[in-house]
Order: C-alpha cells, then structure tokens, then sequence
C-alpha cells in the first residue's frame, strides 16, 4: 500500500515478529549466495541488502518472466527504461513532496526512532492476541482519524494514553510526532540551492507517466495500451525489518495501463485477476495468497486492492493494483504546461461521434522485485525427512531443499562424473559444453555423489546428470529429480530437449 496522502493500517494483521522459520531462510539465503546483508565488512547498512551469485539469477529469472508476461504476451504493452533522476517538479506533481510522509516520533531516553503508526498497530495486534478485538479496532478507527486530520499532537496523545514505551528504554518519554518525507534528495548541479535538489524516485510510475505521450505516438498505439517498466525506486523507511520485505532501495516492476474513462472498474477488476493467476504460475500457494482490499483510498484512486502473501511474519503485501484514474497525467499537465491528451477516433455508440481527446484513466499493476523474490524463497524452502538405503542400511535423515519451479531455478543442471577417472571428467565436460548455450549449467566433480546432491538441493537445481561407467559404454546417463529424488536414464542425446521443456517460460505462461 502507497503510503502517499492515506493512513497505513495493518488491521488484520499480526504483529510482525521475526520468527523462526524467517531467521532460517535468512541464513539459508546467505550461506547459499542468494541475499548478503550490504557492505557487511563494515556491519551493513540497515534495509540495504545485495543478491548473490544464485540471488541474482532466480531474481533475474522472475523479473523476465513478469516483463514477458507483460510485453510479449501482450500486443498492447511495451517496455520502458525511463531514469531514476527527474526534473523535481514531478514530485510536485505527483504529489510526493506534500505528501509521502510517514508520522515518526523518537524516544527522548533511547535516541531510538520509530513511526508513530506502527506503535499504535503494534498495540492494536497486542490487543488482538489477547482476544480484545473491539479495543484494537477502536484504536486504529482512533489512529486513522488523527492521521487522515494530519492532527500529529492527537497522536501523540494516544501513543502516550495507551501507555506505549520504547522497547529499548522502557519509558515513556516522547518527543512531539512529526512528518517524514522518504524521498531521498540530492544535489542535481554544482551549484547549491533549492532549484538544483533532485530525488531519487520512490516509484518508477512517474517515468511512464511523463513519457506516456512519447510511447504512444512512437509505438503508434491506441487506447487501451500498456507500458511496462522494471526499475529501482528508493525509500528512506523508518522501520526497517523483516529482511528483504522492507528496503532502502528496491526493484518494482510497474505497468500503468491506460484506458478510456469509465472503463476503469472493468479493467481494475481484469488486471486484479490476472496479476493473482501470475503468483500462482510463479508457484506462490493459492491458500497463501489474498486479496485486501483499501479501505480508506487515495484522493486519486477510485478502487485500490493489494495482492498479499502470507509470509512467515504473516500476511503482507506484495503487489498493488490502483486504478489511479486522471490524476497522474492530469497533474503533469498543469505544472508541465504540456497537454496530456489523447486523440480517441474510434466511435462513441451513444453519440455516433468519435470520443475524441481526453486525458486517459490509468489502472496500475505495481509488484515489488524483492518482495516477490521473498515470496518464492519462503514457499520454496522445504525441510523434510526422508529414508535412504534399504534394508538393514536404511536410515532417515533430515534434509532442506528449495522446490523451486525449474523455469526459476539458478542453475538448471549439475553434472557429475561419478568418479574422478576413467574417462568420466572429460565425458562429463562434453555434456556441460553441449548444454551451456542454452542454459545455465555446472560441472562439479568433488565430493562424494551425495554431499553434491545436497549442495544441488540447497539452491534448487532441479536436475543433477550422472556420468558413470555405462555412459562410457552407451552414452546414456542418469536424471536425478529434486523433488522425488527419483532417477531416469536417458541418452545424452535427449538431454537437451529433456531439460528445455521443464524450464521452458512457456509451461508458466500457459497457466496465465
Ligand atoms: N506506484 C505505486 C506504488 O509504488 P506501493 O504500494 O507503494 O505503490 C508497490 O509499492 C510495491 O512496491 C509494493 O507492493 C511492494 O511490493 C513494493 N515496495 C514498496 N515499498 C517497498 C520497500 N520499502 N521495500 C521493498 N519493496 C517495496
């Protein structure tokens, strides 16, 4: 949810505590190469966070699926890359400058900052576990009042009636609440001065909007027609928590898409459906998906929904769906000075007239790279027990694993040669330069075969090709599945087509 101008509130959901299962897959991440904390030598920086070697192939691999999704499936939708500086009236403009605040207050003992809002959820959900349901709605009804009245000493006021103290301190002892912009601004020339400030884009949105004139008449399109765009937006968060959930800066991935006025439910409602189905293909658990409606919205939005995941920390929001109507480009329009209409020929029913010039309504699908990347990681992460051997040599043991889809996994195959001689590297090195043109493949020879499963299962890789003493003899080699653990023999000369189809984009795609 958009924090611009509504009050956030968190109602239904619980306290966001860090538990255990976050804590491993946090680990998980880091020992595998998927997420380091930023500049970790010198203790990191908080809400700042980099993807390692398999990191950033699964992050790569969901964010081409999503552009594919939005651009190659659709005749009506291209791609942009605008810049992430813009001239600063855009945030004028937008709204941004007046109004993407968040109510902070500091504890005068502890130095430690916090938002004012999320201490009174916090108390709200502490309300909610101990069975007051009642009190805890009446108190966001409280909070949300005072906060859409910008009444910041009412605030105050309940934080310090409800008896709310520092966690860190343990006293009550407040300074006033205030307004936080979280643009990041900075200087756009040499020379010092309000003129030369210029932000860091807090969403990529307002790149599509002010180019939206360019791509229509460059790509000759006709309303309805989409723009998509994958990019870094940068918010100065005060709470900073729940890893990759909340950062400093992070990756959208954006499409505004612009319509006729008073079609907009229609097409609210079709992207609302269509964005939930592209979680479910990702292969998010139905059953951990839901929709939460807004109920308070933006001044500019007539309908505004969010998709939200059930994370280990509960349910929480991974994409937005706004229909922002004509706001966006209605304002750039007046401080741009610049017409930002549309020339509709097609002809009104009612009218027998062409609709003629207006400025087009917009309906926006906003997902967070990081967000949807935490969501695959925590439904991927699977600890299980499972028995090997048979007999008397059989044995149950402990394992973890990432199901991930194949499409999404780092690394498609690893190859093995079961022994480090008989010709088995150098056949086993074949396969790997056979295979690396098409897609992501390892070669590991170290190691008991074992102990290389393992590491393959850690980070997902959904097959793992063995070179053994009857590959020499017939070229065939064994297909050992992630999930099953099953293994097939094949020829080396399948292994190609084998593989292509169980990673193929296609088979998600077809689920859309
Ligand atoms: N243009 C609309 C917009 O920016 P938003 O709800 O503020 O709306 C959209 O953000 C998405 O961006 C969210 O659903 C979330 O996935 C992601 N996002 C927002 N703030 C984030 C943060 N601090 N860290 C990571 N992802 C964030």
């Amino acid at each position: 949810m958009q924090t611009i101008f509504a009050p956030m509130s968190n109602a239904s959901q619980k306290p966001s505590i860090e538990n255990t299962q976050l804590k491993d897959i946090v680990s998980h991440a880091k020992e595998y190469g998927f997420v380091f904390p930023s500049s970790e030598i010198y203790d990191g920086l908080a809400a700042v966070y980099d993807y390692g070697p398999n990191g950033v192939e699964l992050k790569n691999n969901l964010k081409r699926l999503w552009w594919l999704a939005m651009t190659q499936l659709h005749q009506n939708i291209v791609g942009l890359d605008a810049a992430i500086f813009m001239h600063p009236l855009t945030w004028h403009a937008s709204g941004h400058v007046a109004g993407f605040n968040d109510p902070l207050i500091d504890n005068l003992d502890s130095k430690k900052r916090y938002r004012a809002d999320v201490l009174l959820e916090d108390k709200a959900a502490e309300y909610e576990a101990a069975g007051q349901q009642d009190r805890a709605a009446d108190l966001l009804a409280t909070m949300g009042k005072l906060l859409t009245d910008n009444d910041l000493a009412g605030v105050k006021e309940l934080i310090v009636s409800e008896k709310i103290t520092c966690p860190v301190s343990g006293t009550a002892n407040w300074t006033d609440v205030r307004q936080f912009n979280l643009m990041y601004s900075t200087q756009g020339s040499a020379v010092e001065g309000d003129a030369a400030q210029i932000y860091l884009r807090p969403e990529t949105a307002q790149g599509i909007f002010v180019n939206f004139l360019n791509v229509q008449k460059s790509a000759r399109l006709k309303v309805p027609f989409g723009i998509a765009q994958i990019g870094k937006a940068f918010r100065n968060e005060i709470v900073a928590r729940q890893f990759i959930f909340r950062m400093r800066e992070f990756e959208q991935m954006e499409m505004q898409f612009f319509i006729r006025p008073g079609t907009e439910m229609e097409w609210y409602d079709t992207w609302k459906q269509a964005r939930r189905r592209f979680h479910e293909a990702v292969g998010l658990a139905p059953e951990k998906l839901r929709y939460h409606d807004h109920d308070k919205l933006a001044h500019y939005a007539n309908a505004a929904v969010d998709i939200e995941y059930e994370f280990p920390f509960g349910f929480k929001e991974i994409e937005g769906i706004h229909s922002r109507t004509d706001f966006d480009l209605t304002q750039h329009q007046e401080l741009s000075k610049k017409k930002q209409q549309y020339f509709d020929n097609d002809i009104n029913p009612e009218t027998g007239k062409p609709y003629g010039n207006y400025v087009p309504y917009v309906v926006e699908t906003s997902v967070g790279a990081d967000r949807l990347f935490l969501a695959t990681l925590c439904q991927a992460y699977t600890e299980e027990t499972i028995t090997e051997g048979e007999g008397e040599k059989e044995q149950t043991k402990q394992r973890t694993l990432l199901k991930l889809h194949p499409a999404l996994a780092p690394i498609k195959a690893a190859i093995f040669p079961l022994v480090r001689k008989d010709g088995m590297p150098e056949k086993a090195e074949e396969i790997f330069n056979a295979l690396r043109y098409d897609f992501c493949v390892i070669m590991e020879e170290r190691d008991a075969i074992g102990k290389r499963y393992t590491r393959q299962d850690l980070i997902g890789t959904p097959f793992c090709i063995v070179v053994d003493g009857q590959t020499l003899e017939d070229d065939t080699v064994t297909v050992r599945h992630r999930d099953s653990r099953e293994q097939t023999r094949m020829p080396i000369s399948e292994l190609r087509a084998y593989i292509g189809e169980a990673v193929s984009f296609s088979r998600l795609f077809e689920k859309l």
